[in-house]
């Protein structure tokens, strides 16, 4: 039995020396504004979260943790009896209220175990019906779109690199409840070098991952990951993105092997990779693992350019 089983991610924090510039390159990626005080920006999505990503200010660019929720306050309690709680039951101070506990994993990063931050109206999304060769939704009129960001609608996954691959997936999956969805291995099976992990919701089907944890001599966030509407939808953000002549594309757009999400990667002003996705794979609590030799993971893409050679080990501190 895990120590806790975690419901959801709910948001990403980041520290930045500029909340202006940071909020400028989360609105042309397609998040809107919750909240900003002096010292915090709070963005959110389309979904009925309040907030799905922080950013503090402080003077050095820094990956500050994750949040994942409990389903109860008991949850919380049983987080901070843990041997790596850096904190016991504490008031979130982000738009919503809720409590936190602050957990080290053994990358030395932070991640918050949350409960009982109030929701949000979801946000109106613009949606279109699209045709293709085996049904046509959207007959009798004449396709007109304005140009604009992507809608990103919710935090989807969060994918860290360092050392010791096997010790923090583990830790990772025994703590907080996680699933391994797809094992990545090179040379022996045994010698783990990344690892995809999904929610426990049982019967119920989630994303392909939640956390994706890969090797690199340094501890680091690689990126966020974010839902958006669909397919057009993150080719709007491609070209809105692209049109700013401000923001440096990392990799895209192609659909992934493990997961299969279309994808696209952009950096903030300090380098923090955040990728628009659509159309995962879902699996539920009865799917089983898969384990593939990294060599194979190339040919596993069905269409889209190779990563560039610094993106798998990528971290930012
Ligand atoms: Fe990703």
């Amino acid at each position: 039995m895990p120590a806790i089983k975690v419901t959801d991610l709910v948001f990403g924090r980041l520290q930045a020396p500029d909340l202006e510039r940071e909020e400028e390159f989360l609105s042309d990626f397609g998040m809107v504004r919750a909240e900003r005080t002096k010292n915090a920006l709070y963005m959110r999505g389309t979904g009925p979260s309040l907030y799905i990503h922080v950013t503090e200010l402080g003077s050095e660019p820094r990956y500050l943790g994750a949040a994942f929720s409990v389903a109860s306050e008991q949850d919380l309690h049983k987080a901070a009896r843990l041997e790596e709680a850096i904190s016991g039951i504490e008031p979130l101070d982000g738009p919503g209220g809720g409590k936190r506990v602050r957990l080290r994993d053994p990358l030395g990063r932070t991640v918050e175990i949350v409960h009982g931050i109030a929701g949000a109206a979801p946000l109106p999304v613009r949606r279109v019906e699209l045709n293709d060769g085996a049904t046509r939704r959207r007959v009798g009129e004449r396709f007109r779109q304005q140009r604009g960001p992507s809608q990103v609608k919710r935090i989807g996954h969060v994918v860290l690199v360092g050392p010791n691959v096997p010790g923090v997936v583990g830790w990772y999956r025994e703590r907080l409840g996680l699933l391994a969805s797809d094992d990545i291995y090179e040379g022996d099976p045994a010698n783990l070098v990344a690892a995809f992990s999904r929610l426990d919701r049982g019967d119920e089907y989630v994303d392909h991952h939640v956390l994706f944890i890969a090797k690199a001599d340094r501890p680091g966030l690689n990126h966020f990951s974010f839902e958006v509407e669909d397919w057009d939808d993150l080719m709007f953000g491609h070209q809105h993105l692209e049109s700013k002549k401000k923001y440096e594309h990392v990799w895209g757009i192609g659909r992934h092997g493990p997961g299969s999400q279309v994808y696209d990667y952009w950096k903030d002003p300090w380098g923090r990779i955040h990728e628009h996705w659509t159309d995962s794979d879902l699996l539920n609590a009865q799917s089983e693992i898969v384990r593939t030799d990294r060599s194979a993971l190339r040919a596993m893409s069905p269409w889209g350019p190779n990563p560039p050679e610094w993106f798998p080990s990528y971290g930012t501190p």
